[in-house]
This record gives C-alpha cells, structure tokens and sequence, in this order.
C-alpha cells in the first residue's frame, strides 16, 4: 500500500526527517510513537501533500505511483485521508455542502442528494453524533472531541484506502474513543491500511496494531509488534537510544 524509502524532509530550512523508510501492507495496522516534536505530524503532511514541506531525497510509493509528484487533491481522489492532530474549521462552508463537492470531485459525477443525505444520516448515528452536524460550518465550533468524530463523518463519506490517524484519540471520552475505535475497525477490510498516531496504548487495545515503530532522530530506530508500544507505556522514549545496529531495514 505504501512504500516510503530514505526520505529526508524539511521545513523552513530545518531537516525533520532524515534517511526515513517505512512500509505498511494492504490490511495492515501500523502504529508510529515517538516523543513530542520529532517529525510524526510532518510524516502525514508530507504523505498528504502539504506544499510547505520540502521532499529534499528519497521516494514515496502509494500503490505501486509515485507520490511526491502528486497534489493534495490527486491524493486524496486516490484515496488517502488524513485525520489531522488539529483539524481546521472552514467557517461558512457545510459538512454536506463540502462532502458533496469532494465527492463530485471524485468521482465525476453528480451526488445524489436522497443517498447522500441516507448515508450521512447513518454514519452520524453509527459515530453517535447529532444529525444536525451534516449542515453545520465544517469543525465550526465543535469540541476538540467533536471535531474528530466529524473528521470521521468525512472519512467514512470519502471511503479511503490508506487512513492516516494524527492523536484521534487526543480529545475523546473514553465512550467515544470506543465508538469510533470500534467504527474503524468495521470500516477496516483487508483492501485497507490504517496508520495510527498515537502517544497511548488504549487506541491501541480496539484497533490492534500489527507494527508498531518508534521514531526519533528523523528515522524509525526500533519496529516491533504491539509488546512493543505496552513497553513504551511502561518505559518511556529515553531507553530507546538512536543505535545504529537497531536501524530499521
Ligand atoms: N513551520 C514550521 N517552522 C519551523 N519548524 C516547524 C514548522 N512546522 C513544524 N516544525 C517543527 O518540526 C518538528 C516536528 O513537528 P511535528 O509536528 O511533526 O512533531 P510531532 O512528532 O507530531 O509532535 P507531537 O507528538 O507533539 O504532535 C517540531 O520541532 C516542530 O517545531
Ligand atoms: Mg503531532
């Protein structure tokens, strides 16, 4: 599904990420930790395409396409999502009035008001969310916790294959972290991946990683299975120091 290789990226001048590799399967479950500040939001704004970051080397393959030639719109018509650390609001602008035209966007053709509204109506019910969110502002004025379920309202319109989750669990009450945990792992098929952000196990104990990898020092110094975020719970960042046998293939 994805294949980055020795990317180095930067912002601003300075050097984020360097010599970055990192694959992630069809149907995998990936899970990124990292200490504060070491490059794991930069990792998904460069995979979406955000032009103030800087591909200084290295490649990026979404399957099989090389991606760094690709503006955001191109990626995520090819179906990559983002739910972002911080959403943004876009005051003015409707949740349906949005997705109706991303999805026109996408597909090319016009959305068929009934379905459209059929279908939001049951995603707003299954992320337990009020009905009354399809026509609001997008992200306007909504809680921290709110804005991520709607971040996943678009999600589950847009149907991507590749979801990159920046700290969804950042902001949610232990109910909602269950409900919209145990939505994505409905949505979830073996034709789709999830990369998972997160500096906490509990996400992790619905959606059940199959790798789990540490960053630090612009690269992944340590890969493992779920054990390995249960010894980060428990240890902390500092006793995985930047090694070089350690490093990543
Ligand atoms: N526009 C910018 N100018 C300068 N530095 C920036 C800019 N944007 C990001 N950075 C720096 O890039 C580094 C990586 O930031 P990033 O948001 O990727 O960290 P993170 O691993 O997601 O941290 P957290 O766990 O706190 O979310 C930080 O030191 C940040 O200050
Ligand atoms: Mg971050």
């Amino acid at each position: 599904m994805l294949q980055i290789e020795h990317l180095t990226v930067s912002i601003e001048g300075k050097v984020i990420l360097r010599d970055f590799s990192l694959s992630i399967k069809k149907g995998e479950i990936a899970c990124l930790m990292g200490p504060n500040g070491i490059g794991k939001s930069t990792i998904c704004k460069v995979l979406m395409g955000d032009p103030h970051y800087k591909v200084e080397a290295g490649s990026i393959f979404y399957k099989g396409e090389d991606l760094v030639s690709l503006d955001v719109v191109e990626r995520s018509h090819k179906g990559i999502y983002l739910v972002s650390q911080n959403p943004i609001s876009i005051e003015g602008v409707t949740n349906a009035e949005m997705l109706r035209a991303a999805l026109e966007s996408k597909t090319g053709e016009k959305s068929n008001f009934f379905e459209f509204n059929k279908k939001a109506k049951a995603i707003c019910e299954k992320l337990d969310i009020p009905l009354e969110f399809i026509h609001r502002g997008v992200n306007e004025g909504m809680s921290g916790g709110e804005k991520k379920k709607n971040e996943l309202l678009h999600l589950y319109l847009l149907e991507p294959d590749l979801i990159l989750l920046d700290e969804l669990d950042s902001g949610l009450d232990i109910d909602s972290l269950k409900t919209l945990s145990e939505s994505l792992s409905q949505y979830k098929t073996k034709e789709k991946s999830i990369l998972i952000i997160t500096h906490h196990i509990s996400i992790l104990e619905y959606l059940h990683p199959d790798t789990v990898h540490i960053l630090k020092n612009g690269r992944i110094i340590n890969s493992g299975d779920y054990n390995l975020a249960k010894k980060i719970e428990a240890d902390g960042f500092s006793a995985y120091e930047v090694c070089e046998e350690e490093t990543y293939e």
